[in-house]
């Protein structure tokens, strides 16, 4: 017996700068295509924050926009922010960090997962081996905004940058990891910071990390200093299988994992908050060297839209996208950068394609 059918989800559409653009129509397409197949209804509205509305008329993040996305949407695609003309890259942080901050989307969700050998820099190493998620802490640390700069310009200057930690927040990440390893039948979480060197910032994570780890008595929990786990994960990537850090670290190390499995073009993330609207987007950039030239690898952001569709309760529609991108990396109808001859149009058609081909069945 069929499910009953949900009610129609609405999703805004960020597609943002660069290559975002031609990223996010071609997940839209696969997005569409599952959809079609799978008799459930996707309202999807496209929104124009980013540069060019910016140098048009000055908007970032509009007045109130985050309350709209709440009010009026479930979920939000996200492609990229940043662009040459605007060097200050304000509208990027007024709305990509800006929207993580006030839509307190703590938790960003990056995994790293290998989908063939052939993907990865690393020798002998297959899918079984890079399999991980990478938890970032999305709303404090060095990313808060918070500091100054002295006799700007003087050979006197200074510059400061506070790095933010509250107990609240570091627990909630923490928490997270271990909650999302204990659902997912996962029985190894590796937190990590710098406290033998950020003494009183990072001295929050250990002691808040001792507490919280006494409590999931199951997990394999463990602690490793930053500059050992960047080593660690490119000697031994198969030991780790949840990793929690703080902001700037989970930003350096997910671009890491990233490379691990085939490089920006196949890396999504989630901005999550858990039970609130949540912004979906690929781990990558702008990419304006490339942009507008349908080089760019649309896999990040179809498994971004997975991801959302996850987040959404479509398992099934999320289970279609992933399918479609194995699918079309192991039939080698992908762009160039994993491997393919297909320009990112192609490669998304392609992965459409295979959605309506398959179908959907809701059990
Ligand atoms: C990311 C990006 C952003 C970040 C930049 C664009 C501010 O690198 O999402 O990883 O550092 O969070
Ligand atoms: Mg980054």
């Amino acid at each position: 017996m069929s499910a009953a059918p949900s009610p129609t989800k609405r999703i805004a559409v960020i597609p943002g700068d660069g290559v975002g653009k031609e990223v996010i129509a071609e997940a839209v397409r696969v997005l569409k295509a599952a959809t079609a197949v799978s008799g459930r209804a996707l309202e999807l509205t496209e929104l124009d924050w980013g540069a060019d509305r910016f140098l048009r008329d000055g908007t970032t993040l509009p007045e109130g926009g985050e309350q709209m996305l709440r009010d009026k949407f479930d979920a939000v695609l996200l492609g990229a922010m940043g662009d040459p003309r605007v060097p200050s890259n304000k509208h990027a942080a007024d709305i990509l960090l800006g929207l993580r901050f006030k839509l307190d989307l703590y938790v960003n969700a990056r995994p790293v997962e290998l989908l063939d050998a052939k993907l990865t820099p690393l020798r002998d190493r297959t899918p079984r081996d890079v399999n991980f998620m990478v938890f970032r802490e999305n709303t404090e640390g060095l990313y808060v905004g918070v500091g100054g700069i002295f006799k700007k310009g003087t050979h006197d200057e200074i510059a400061l940058q506070e790095d933010v930690n509250t107990r609240k927040g570091v627990e909630r990440i923490i928490r997270h990891a271990f909650e999302y390893a204990r659902h997912n039948k996962l029985t190894r979480v590796c937190m990590s910071d710098k406290s033998n060197a950020l003494n009183f910032a990072h001295d929050l994570w250990q002691r808040v990390f001792a507490d919280i780890r006494k409590e999931y008595a199951e997990i394999e929990s463990r602690h490793l200093y930053i500059d050992a786990l960047a080593m660690e994960v490119v000697r031994d990537p198969s030991q780790f299988q949840v990793i929690v850090t703080c902001n700037l670290f989970g930003d350096i190390i997910s671009d890491l994992g990233a490379q691990l499995a085939g490089g920006m073009g196949m890396a999504p993330s989630g901005n999550i908050h858990p039970g609130k609207i949540s912004i979906f987007e690929p781990v990558h950039g702008s990419a304006p060297n490339i942009a507008g030239k349908n080089l760019a690898n649309p896999i990040a952001s179809v498994l971004a839209a997975a991801m959302m569709l996850e987040h959404i309760g479509w398992p099934q529609e999320a289970a279609s996208l992933r399918g479609a991108v194995r699918a079309s990396v192991a039939a080698h109808q992908t762009t160039h950068d994993v491997g393919g001859h297909l320009g990112t149009r192609e490669a998304g058609q392609w992965m459409a394609d295979w959605v309506t081909k398959s179908g959907i069945t809701h059990t």
